[in-house]
């Protein structure tokens, strides 16, 4: 394959760093390489294949001769600049919440639905950490029975919240063991020693934004509008990899082995599910792994036809970066 060239918009934050070594790790055909970030940034210098690059802004004129753009600067940034990109020719993948519910844009996790994609589709949205995750866990499954209803709790690591976020962790935590008074800046709450809901903005329905977007996401991934999902967001003190504990239930029994099976063989998906050394999905254990680990399997002795699995998944990498540069892998033979 021919050379492009990759504008990385965002290539300063926790996704955009994981992006570059992403493209590096596989040996994605890089022509030209352009970091853009904020105004704050122009001029830092990143490295790329061992190769200083200079970081610029993120301006209307930036993609020209751009083949493919990755945006990860957030929705508003998106919003503005996406159209920019599209004009000049660049096909785009988004990774922030902007275009994900637009029913014209596809929504995509290429393991369970890059097939999908149109001719025609040349703005991709790359769908939220959490329903990443969630939907590499029940995709194989699916082929087991109809799934009727899926209920899950998160336990979201800070850096599902940017590279601040993660540092206020490690702040917190020096600051707590010091005995000094925390000062919370990236969330509302103390994180160091403490867990709370979602930072995200209760809605309407009772659910927060990152409820609702795992919910709604999680239907369109799957190609399910009908799929009866309740989910509960929540942020722990770990600084990489989300956790989710998930009920199952489908419109048949389902034995344990079947449910092993298909996950085992499903690409991107790893079975960790040893009872006997109580080992099974762990954020430290998936941090900087691009499989989404998959255990604690076992059947809900409170109602017949389900299941209940733990699932653990590096969010910046299956979550975030990988996911968009699969994608984008996806899309290179469409740049014209
Ligand atoms: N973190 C995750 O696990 C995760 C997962 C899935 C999706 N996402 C999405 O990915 C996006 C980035 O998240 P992140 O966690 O990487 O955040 P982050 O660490 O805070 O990084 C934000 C990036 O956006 C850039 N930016 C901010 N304001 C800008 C502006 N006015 N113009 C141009 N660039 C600007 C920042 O540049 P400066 O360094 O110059 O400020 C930085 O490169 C968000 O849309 C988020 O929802 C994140």
């Amino acid at each position: 394959m021919s050379l492009l060239n990759l504008a990385i918009v965002g290539a300063t934050g926790a996704v955009g760093t994981e992006i570059l070594a992403v493209l590096e790790q596989r040996n994605f055909p890089v022509g030209r390489l352009l970091p853009l970030a904020s105004p704050r940034s122009a001029g830092k210098t990143l490295s790329f294949r061992g190769e200083p690059v200079t970081v610029q802004a993120l301006e209307e004129n930036a993609f020209e001769g751009v083949d493919l753009a990755l945006f990860s600067a957030g929705a508003t940034r998106s919003r503005e600049f996406t159209p920019s990109a599209l004009r000049s020719g660049a096909i785009v993948v988004d990774n922030s919440s902007a275009f994900r519910m637009d029913p014209e844009i596809p929504l995509v996790v290429p393991e369970i639905n890059g097939a999908n994609i149109r001719e025609d589709q040349r703005l991709i949205a790359n769908p939220n950490c959490a329903a990443i995750i969630l939907c590499m866990a029940l995709a194989p499954l699916s082929s087991l029975g109809r799934i009727e209803r899926v209920i899950v709790s998160t336990y979201q690591s800070t850096s599902g919240a940017g590279a601040l976020a993660m540092e206020e962790l490690l702040e917190q935590t020096r600051g707590y063991l010091a005995n000094e008074e925390p000062a919370p800046e990236a969330f509302q709450w103390p994180i160091a020693f403490n867990l709370f809901s979602h930072n995200s903005e209760v809605e309407e329905n009772g659910y927060n934004g990152e409820e609702n977007k795992l919910m709604t996401e999680t239907q369109k991934i799957l190609g399910r509008p009908d799929l009866k999902i309740s989910a509960t967001c929540v942020r722990v003190p770990v600084l990489r990899a989300h956790c989710e504990s998930v009920n199952v239930q489908f419109d048949r029994p389902v034995e344990l082995t079947s449910v092993r099976d298909a996950l085992a063989e499903f690409d991107g998906v790893e079975l960790c599910d040893d009872r006997d050394s109580n080992h099974f999905p762990m954020p430290r254990e998936c941090t900087g792994e691009d499989n989404v680990r998959v255990g604690r399997i076992r059947h809900d002795q409170s109602t017949p036809n389900a299941v209940e699995l733990f699932v653990s998944g590096d969010q910046l990498l299956k979550g975030a970066a990988l996911n968009a540069v699969q994608v984008a892998e996806l899309m290179a033979p469409r740049v014209r």
